[in-house]
C-alpha cells in the first residue's frame, strides 16, 4: 500500500498567510499541520509516501522530512502545477503508485481517536473504501446518502440541499484501478478533477464501501482560521493533560518498529535542544 498526502491547494480562506506560506505548514499547537495526516498513514503501516504540493512549498517539505529514511520511511515529492482537483493526485502519482493500492489523505485533514475504521479499511478494501462522518454543515463537503440498510446509494459534491449529514472526510483507500479512473475523468464545472467523480465510478461498479466513523473519533478539517484555532486548542488540551504527543512521527516510527533504538537515539541527537526533543528523550527513556 502506497500513501499520498495532497498538500497544495489555493488556501484562499487562509489569505493573507497563503500568499507566502502553505496552510499545511502552519502550527497546530506544537507541530506543523502536515504531521497529523502523515502520522495517520504511518499508524496504518504505510511507509512509502509521496507528498504532492505546489513548487514553492515542496522545498520546505523536503527540508522538513528529507527522504524520510531517518524515521524508517520512504518519502518522495511531486509538484502539482495548479490546484486542478484532488483526483489529479493519482495522475501525478502514477509512477509512484505503480501496481499497488493507494491511500490518499488530504494535507489538512486530522483524525484523532480509535483508528480501527482505517485499519480495517486497509485490510479489507476491495475497490474503494471511503468514510462518512456526521457534521452539522454538510453543504460544505462531499456528502454520502445511505439507504435504510446502511448501504451508500448516492454521492454529491457540496450539495445545496444535502440528502444526509454524512460528510466524506479526506481519507480514501483505493485499489490500483483509481489511476485509470482518474485518467479518464473530465474536469467538473469548477474546472477540477473531482474525487467525488472517482468515488461515483466505484459506486456505479458496486465497488464502493462507505464506512461510518463513530462519534468517538474526531475528524477535524482545518481549512479556515477558526478551525485551525479549534484544532490547536483541541490538541493543546489533550497533550497538556496527558503529557503525550499526538501525531509525533518520530515516536510512531519507534513504537511501530520502523526504526530501532539506535536509530531513534540518532534522530534525537540530530535535533536542536527543544521541547520536542525533550519529549522524545522521555519516550526513549520509557518514562511513560
Ligand atoms: P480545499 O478544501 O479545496 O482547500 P484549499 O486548501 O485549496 O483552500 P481554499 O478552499 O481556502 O482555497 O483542499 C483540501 C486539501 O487538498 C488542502 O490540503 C489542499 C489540497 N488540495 C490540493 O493540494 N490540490 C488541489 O487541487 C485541491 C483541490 C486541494
Amino acid at each position: 500500500m502506497k500513501g499520498i498526502i495532497l498538500a497544495g491547494g489555493s488556501g484562499t480562506r487562509m489569505y493573507p498567510i497563503s500568499k507566502v506560506y502553505s496552510k499545511q505548514l502552519t502550527l497546530i499547537y506544537d507541530k506543523p499541520l502536515i504531521y497529523y495526516p502523515l502520522s495517520i498513514l504511518m499508524l496504518g503501516g504505510i511507509r512509502e509516501v509521496m507528498i504532492i504540493s505546489n513548487s514553492e512549498t515542496i522545498p520546505l517539505y523536503k527540508k522538513l522530512f528529507e527522504d524520510g529514511s531517518h524515521i524508517g520511511m520512504n518519502i518522495s515529492y511531486a509538484v502539482q502545477a495548479a490546484p486542478n482537483g484532488i483526483a489529479e493526485s493519482f495522475i501525478i502519482g502514477d509512477k509512484f503508485t505503480g501496481n499497488d493500492s493507494v491511500t490518499l489523505i488530504l494535507g489538512d485533514n486530522i483524525f484523532y481517536g480509535k483508528l480501527d475504521f482505517f485499519y480495517n479499511a486497509l485490510k479489507n478494501n476491495d475497490g474503494a473504501t471511503i468514510f462518512g462522518y456526521r457534521v452539522t454543515d454538510p453543504e460544505r463537503y462531499g456528502i454520502v446518502e445511505f439507504d435504510e440498510t446502511g448501504k451508500a446509494i448516492s454521492l454529491e459534491e457540496k450539495p445545496k440541499m444535502p440528502k444526509s449529514n454524512y460528510a466524506i472526510p479526506g481519507l480514501y483507500v483505493y485499489n490500483n484501478e483509481v489511476v485509470s479512473i482518474s485518467k479518464n475523468l473530465k474536469p467538473s464545472e469548477r474546472g477540477e478533477l473531482e474525487i467525488t467523480d472517482v468515488n461515483k465510478e466505484y459506486l456505479n461498479k458496486g465497488k464502493l464501501q462507505v464506512v461510518k466513523i463513530g462519534r468517538g473519533v474526531a475528524w477535524l478539517d482545518t481549512g479556515n482560521p477558526q478551525s485551525l484555532l479549534q484544532a490547536s486548542n483541541f490538541f493543546g488540551v489533550i497533550e497538556d493533560r496527558q503529557g503525550l504527543k499526538v501525531a509525533c512521527p518520530e515516536e510512531i516510527a519507534y513504537h511501530n518498529k520502523f526504526i530501532d533504538r539506535a536509530d531513534f537515539e540518532r534522530v534525537i541527537k540530530n535535533m536542536p535542544d527543544s521541547l520536542y526533543r525533550n519529549y522524545l528523550e522521555r519516550v526513549l527513556n520509557d518514562e511513560f
